[in-house]
């Protein structure tokens, strides 16, 4: 859809732990937002087709990784469909929860699976917010189907 051309997005990896294999799954979403702060919950879109939607739905948890400017390549690689995503990335583990977390973000959050609603082609995952930490940095932002950075205007 054209629109989506013209929104500009904070840019994050989505993972979770695969029930039996413990292999790492996830996706590059641009639609990750806060939704509630009571109780605090978060939302992202996620479409039907994705390889890493069923596997993320079943694991009941998942972990957001807020990227920064310096993180363009982790997005590229978290975008390409079914591909050994996390084999060249450094991840983590949550706290709280047994969540994949990308190294070195500008943000980890880790969340249990409220509510998933469906929407058309895609559905909304609502996750409860189970631990936070925030790090210094710049957002990854993409716009135009480009990878850039976000500049304030100057006074
Ligand atoms: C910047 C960017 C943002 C994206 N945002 C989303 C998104 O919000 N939801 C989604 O389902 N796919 C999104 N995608 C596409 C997925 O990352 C892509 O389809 C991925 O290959 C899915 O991986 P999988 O099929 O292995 O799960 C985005 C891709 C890019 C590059």
């Amino acid at each position: 859809m054209e629109l989506g051309r013209s929104l500009a997005g904070a840019v994050a990896v989505v993972a979770a732990m695969e029930r039996g294999t413990e292999a790492i799954i996830g996706l590059t979403v641009s639609s990750f937002v806060s939704l509630s702060l009571d109780p605090p919950l978060v939302m992202f879109a996620i479409q039907h087709d994705a390889n890493s939607y069923p596997g993320i739905v079943a694991s009941k948890c998942f972990g957001v990784s807020v990227l920064g400017t310096h993180q363009a390549e982790v997005a590229r690689r978290f975008a390409i469909k079914g591909a050994h995503k996390a084999a060249d990335t450094a991840i983590g583990r949550g706290v709280e929860l047994p969540v994949p977390l990308v190294a070195d973000s500008l943000a980890h959050v880790e969340c249990s699976t409220s509510q998933i609603i469906v929407g058309g082609d895609h559905a909304i995952v609502v996750g409860r917010v189970e631990a936070v930490r925030v790090y210094p940095g710049k957002p990854l932002v993409y716009y135009e189907r480009t990878f850039g950075s976000f500049a304030p205007f100057v006074a």
